[in-house]
């Protein structure tokens, strides 16, 4: 069986960290906060997901810094993220580190986020109640994906 670790950080509401729950509600993952562990050794895990919210276009520095300093070369890699609008450009520069390291790079699942940056937060926030249930299960299925695809392989 694939063992896996997400490393995450979630700070703004907890919004992606709802997305890595819903997947270790069903899968035997393990999970590693960025926010307080910086390094880990990562060889054992076949499966490497990174995890954020974005932070003016880019993963949270936590976690792209999390990936320069532990991912070894030539893992299998996914990102996860929670934002204001998705865009695949927020996954470009961990893309690019992971890609240093020779990473195989499976593939992003990204959504919405609740957001109270800034102006939002006056009239309450943006995207609230995201990420939703459908949303959720989004995430669950995208990683479901992968572990199937890795299995036909
Ligand atoms: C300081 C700050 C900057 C943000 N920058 C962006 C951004 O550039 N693009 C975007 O789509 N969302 C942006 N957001 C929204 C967050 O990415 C979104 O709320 C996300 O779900 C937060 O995730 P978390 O709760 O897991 O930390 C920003 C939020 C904050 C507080």
């Amino acid at each position: 069986m694939e063992k896996t670790v997400i490393i995450y950080a979630s700070t703004h509401h907890g919004n992606t960290k709802k997305l890595v729950e819903a997947i270790a509600e069903k899968h035997d993952i393990v999970q590693i906060d960025a926010t307080k562990q910086q390094y880990a050794d990562l060889t054992e895990y076949d499966l490497i997901g990174f995890a954020s919210g974005i932070d003016f276009g880019n993963f949270y520095g936590s976690v792209e810094q999390f990936l320069c300093n532990n991912l070894p070369e030539n893992k299998r890699v996914f990102f996860l993220y929670t934002c204001a609008k998705v865009s695949s450009r927020f996954t470009e520069s961990m893309r690019e580190e992971a890609g240093r390291k020779g990473a195989v790079l499976l593939g992003e699942y990204g959504c919405r986020g609740y957001n109270t940056y800034g102006p939002w937060k006056v009239i309450g926030g943006m995207n609230k109640n995201h990420p939703t249930e459908d949303e959720r299960n989004g995430a669950v299925r995208f990683y479901e994906t992968l572990l199937e695809t890795k299995r036909l392989r």
